[in-house]
């Protein structure tokens, strides 16, 4: 047990370990940081998983260990001590789960356990993607510096939701490294004859790898001579085996339908890409790289504390939407691209008609829509345009609309005109996607269920579409 707590004074990154020793036989010494592990002693034995589900069989009674805790199993029980060696009496949970509660983790349905699952996703996409040197590390990269260095276009090609994170992309790729984005619809991209060039990277996002939309774009994209890259979260999936190369989204398997926990892996994932690519295009120093890194990661806690502590006004805006006909979303700049995702999640699971709109478009025609109790669901984290979009919420309001808003915790001015706030913490623009997204997916859930919708499988929906 003392070698297995002293060997993680030295570990770097996430783990959830149980270590063996042939000196030792009867024994496991069990440590973890930032990975789950889960450990329990029953009438036959004691027992260490990463997931509760593992063990339900043989206990009822498990401690959920925490960083920096250690666990020493032998078939008489298990002790537990902190890393000074004390031992210490840990939280035991009792779990009255059924085998259907239990796969869903406890949840009462896989949207909300995925939903739960975002900081660990976080977490997971970015362990190990950054050298104590401060070098990004894409080790599936596929592509050498000196080919993305020469890339001169990018288009990211995807459907549905991971359409959405490609607008997300594309603000960054733009953002940072300067280099041309387009995101397309990958059934729109087929058939087209789009400008492609050797030094054209095309940039494939798929949760399921193998929507059939998106690897005909992808066959004819290498066709005409593009490198292509590919954001997916199945291993060996088609996209994976026909791309250069690949970020793997680490989300762990997704079965709602609706996807959310994938969405977050990919714009992760799709930051990570446009970091390099900045780095690559000396647009950005090691030290900037850094400290954008940090702030990715520290993106896992401010999900955790949207998820803690958000609950009752999602609540509050769901009983605003339930009744409605239509909704509207809108947001500028990257609360644009995250309204278009929350519309798209509200009509999935609840049926209810949304659109998004870039808020500075409303005047163009969405404002006529508005009328008394008519639902404006808006995206206004602190950035620059902020004023501009509160003086867009004016005019709704003006009009008798209902006004939720999704807002910066501390923003204080957004009272005056908000029916109801939902907020998020502070962070960067370009984050904003990974925080505020999540209050959307929670928000669609809640009225998908106060309208007695099957969230995990909406009707006439397919998880993946491997048809045209
Ligand atoms: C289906 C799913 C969506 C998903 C889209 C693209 O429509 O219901 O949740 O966003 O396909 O799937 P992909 O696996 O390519 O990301």
């Amino acid at each position: 047990m003392a070698s297995v707590r002293e060997a993680c004074t030295h570990v770097v990154g996430a783990y959830g370990l149980a270590a063996v020793c042939a000196d030792e036989p009867g024994v496991i010494a069990v440590a973890r940081k930032d990975s789950p592990i889960v450990v329990g002693a029953g009438e036959t034995g004691a027992y260490v998983a990463s997931d509760v589900i593992a063990l339900i069989d043989a206990t009822r009674d498990v401690v959920v260990l925490e960083d920096g805790q250690f666990a020493k199993l032998t078939p008489a029980g298990v002790e537990y001590t902190d890393e000074a060696g004390n031992v210490i009496e840990p939280k035991v949970t009792h779990i009255d789960w059924d085998l259907d509660m239990a796969e869903k983790g406890g949840y009462p349905d896989f949207m909300l356990k995925e939903i739960h699952e975002q900081p660990r996703v976080v977490r997971d996409t970015l362990v190990g993607r950054m050298t104590p040197a401060g070098e990004l590390d894409i080790d599936e990269l596929g592509l050498s510096l000196e080919e993305l260095n020469d890339i001169d276009r990018v288009y990211v090609i995807a459907c549905g939701t991971s359409y959405h994170a490609g607008l997300i992309a594309k603000n960054l790729i733009e953002g940072w490294a300067r280099i041309p984005t387009e995101v397309e619809a990958a059934s729109e991209f087929r058939y087209r004859n789009p400008i492609i060039t050797p030094t054209t990277l095309v940039v494939a996002v798929s949760q399921s790898g193998e929507t059939a939309d998106t690897l005909a774009a992808i066959r004819d994209a290498r066709i005409k001579g593009a490198k292509v890259f590919g954001i997916t979260n199945v291993v060996g999936s088609p996209v994976a085996r026909e791309s250069d190369g690949v970020i793997y989204t680490k989300a762990n398997k997704e079965i709602a339908v609706a996807s959310t926990k994938s969405f977050i892996g990919q714009v992760v994932s799709l930051t990570l890409l446009a970091l390099l690519l900045a780095q690559v295009k000396y647009r950005l120093t090691t030290k900037q790289a850094r400290m954008l890194f940090r702030e990715l990661s520290d993106t896992a806690e401010q999900i955790q504390w949207i998820l803690d502590t958000q609950t009752e006004a999602v609540h509050e805006a769901a009983l605003l939407c339930k009744d409605a006909q239509s909704a509207l979303f809108v947001g500028r700049g990257m609360g644009a691209a995250i309204s278009y995702e929350g519309a798209l999640k509200l009509k999935e699971v609840s049926y209810l008609h949304a659109e998004a709109y870039a808020a500075g478009e409303m005047k163009h025609g969405p404002i006529a829509l508005i009328d008394p109790g008519f639902p404006v669901i808006a995206v206004a984290t602190k950035s620059a345009t902020y004023d501009k979009t509160v003086s867009n919420l004016m005019e709704c309001k003006a009009r008798g609309a209902k006004v939720i808003v999704v807002a910066t915790e501390g923003d204080e001015e957004i009272n005056k005109i908000a029916d109801c706030i939902i907020r998020v913490p502070a962070v960067r623009d370009v984050f904003s996607p990974i925080t505020a997204s999540v209050p959307l997916q929670l928000l669609a859930r809640e009225v998908a269920i106060l309208r007695g919708c099957d969230v995990d499988q909406p009707r006439n929906l397919a998880k993946s579409v491997t048809v045209e």
